[in-house]
């Protein structure tokens, strides 16, 4: 498509009378494929001119007539709506995908920058709950959309290590110290540990000086304090990237807000310096009102630190360590008003790269239908919902012929698909809703997955691999792609030529429901195409003619590529039988 696109900019260019570039700049692909394969809008231009827009736009489309590769130049209302030839269009999208093969999609445009993604970022001694699923699958997915556009990633998962509740946990250990549980049920043993500590506090509170006490001797670096803390830390760490392996997930660094704890009295003297602090009831803020905002807490008045001071430290870090151009953080909307605050007190210290860091937020994780009970007060695990999932898939393949180890790794690759693909089907910023029977649905006449469901581009994808397998021998590079014109065929053929721009899309917009939507788009246009074939003959991919099907084959070798290359994008695993 990017060689369309610069032909029809060159090609209005003169007629318009602006620069190529920016005709390129203002060309759209149209909603509707009816319309065209490309638009040019008039709006901005006609206001310049004090014309109407349609008027312009029937002015230039007379005047740029049609010449190949262009079929035609038609004004539809504001817009100049251009159709490139079918040959043209399948060919160039064939030709390019076939000489990138699995870079296609990919490039080289982010060289020699970095980028930093702070992701996950769960809270130690605290179970690894559904929200923070949210977080590490959008996280995970930008990270490689960005590191397919060749630039550098840092993937930073923040753990919230510190704060005085590890007082309490430090307390609660040495009164009620318990191996054998920390052994067997890890940070569910210090999730009840901690809840009793709690409860029981509150009718004694000298307790809370106890616990208190602690989390000084762990500020100053007390020994048993830091081997205890370290303890829990590696206790959570470790069931954390039991996860993260199941979801294949990884990270450059781990150092959470712990880390940042040596680094935080030159971040106050900076602010201070700046004149930007003030005392407020013996704490020190930086004052945001002028910003409609409450005052961001560097320091309380018994000199702890907060979140916050926290943060800052963590982004002039980046910044300087990696060299990051941009920051961006994978949080949920409930913490807007911190990463505002945050961005703010960078901004007012003169950090000229404060407007280079987002907040990546999104909705809510809700568990809906009878598969899951959400019993009462109580913290859906996230790895208790991949494994529902996984079960849930096992028992589906469970009277497949295939050997077992197999079906265990069939099975889990689909759950994780499935548990994955929800969670990026739509825009981040809407709820997600977890309900199983829509997240694996199973047609168990026909025995396949269907919906717009992570098992079923996973499917769609083995039905490609089985095509491959059908045809028994290696699909040529070299086709005849103009003997490729059934509409069914231009239409995948697009859609092949269209996934460099739905990658870039994606990665610039933080955006993967938009690989998504590409991928449920090809296996669509792929699944009618197949049918099609199946009811007419001359229609199928595998025919008696051999240049034909080569032709054809070549398509689908494509159409394989791309569905492929994007699950990756998106953390599904596409399977070769399933
Ligand atoms: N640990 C935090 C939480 O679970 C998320 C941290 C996000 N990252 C950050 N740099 N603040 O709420």
């Amino acid at each position: 498509m990017e060689k369309f696109r610069a032909l029809v900019a060159e090609r209005l260019s003169p007629i318009a009378g602006i620069p190529v570039e920016a005709v390129r700049a203002l060309l759209e692909v149209p909603k509707d494929p009816a319309m065209g394969d490309l638009a040019f809008p008039c709006f901005a231009l006609a206001k310049e001119r004090k014309q109407p827009p349609p008027a312009l736009a029937a002015e230039i489309a007379s005047r740029a007539g049609a010449s190949a590769p262009i079929d035609a130049v038609e004004a539809k209302g504001p817009y100049v709506n251009v159709r490139i030839s079918p040959a043209a269009l399948v060919t160039d999208a064939i030709e390019s995908a076939t000489r990138a093969g699995d870079r296609w999609g990919g490039s080289d445009e982010g060289k020699g920058r970095t980028i930093v993604i702070d992701y996950s970022s769960p809270n130690i001694a605290k179970p690894f709950g559904i929200g923070h699923l949210r977080s590490t699958v959008i996280g995970g997915a930008l990270y490689r959309l960005f590191s397919f556009l060749g630039y550098r990633v840092i993937g930073s998962n923040h753990l919230g290590d510190w704060g005085t509740q590890f007082g309490m946990m430090i307390a609660a250990w040495k009164r009620w110290p318990d191996e054998a549980a920390l052994a067997q049920r890890g940070v569910r043993a210090l999730v009840e540990l901690y809840t009793r500590f709690h409860q029981e506090s509150e009718k004694d509170p000298s307790m809370k000086d106890e616990a208190r006490g602690w989390f000084k001797r762990l500020e100053a670096g007390d020994a048993e304090a830091r081997a205890l803390w370290e303890r829990f830390r590696e206790t959570s760490l470790g069931e954390f990237k039991r996860v993260y392996e199941l979801l294949g997930v990884t990270f450059d660094s781990y150092e959470g807000e712990a880390f940042y704890n040596d680094k935080l009295d030159a971040v106050v003297e900076l602010l201070k310096g700046k004149g930007l602090t003030k005392e407020s009831q013996g704490a020190l803020v930086v004052d945001l009102e002028k910003w409609k905002m409450p005052p961001c807490l560097l320091r309380k008045s018994d000199d702890a630190s907060l979140y916050a001071t926290r943060d800052i430290a963590a982004a002039t870090w980046r910044h300087d360590k990696y060299g990051a151009e941009r920051i961006l953080y994978v949080v949920g909307m409930d913490q807007k008003l911190h990463f505002r605050q945050l961005f703010k007190v960078l901004e007012l210290a003169g950090i000229e790269w404060a407007s280079r860091c987002v907040h990546v937020d999104f909705g809510l994780y809700r568990i809906s239908g009878g598969k899951m009970s959400t019993r009462q007060g109580k913290t859906v695990l996230l790895e208790e919902v991949l494994n529902t999932a996984i079960d849930y898939t096992a028992q589906i393949l469970e009277g497949r012929e295939m050997d077992a180890e197999k079906k265990l790794r069939v099975g889990r690759a689909v759950g994780v698909g499935a548990v994955v693909f929800n969670d990026l089907k739509a825009r981040r910023s809407k709820d997600v809703d977890f309900d199983l029977d829509q997240v694996v649905q199973y047609d168990s006449e026909t025995k396949s997955f269907k919906g717009e469901t992570g098992p079923y581009l996973q499917y769609a994808h083995t039905r490609l691999c089985g095509l491959v397998r059908q045809y028994g021998k290696a699909v040529p590079d070299q086709v005849d792609a103009s003997l490729l014109l059934l509409p069914e065929e231009v239409a995948l053929a697009k859609l092949v030529g269209s996934f460099p721009d739905v990658v870039r899309r994606a990665a610039e917009e933080y955006e993967p429901s938009i690989v998504s939507g590409h991928l449920l788009d090809v296996s669509a246009a792929f699944n009618r195409y197949y049918h099609a074939g199946k009811l007419d003959g001359s229609m199928r991919i595998i025919t008696p003619d051999e240049a034909k099907t080569a032709a054809r084959m070549r398509l689908s070798a494509c159409v394989r590529h791309v569905l492929a290359a994007g699950l990756r994008l998106l953390g599904v695993e596409p399977l070769e039988e399933m």
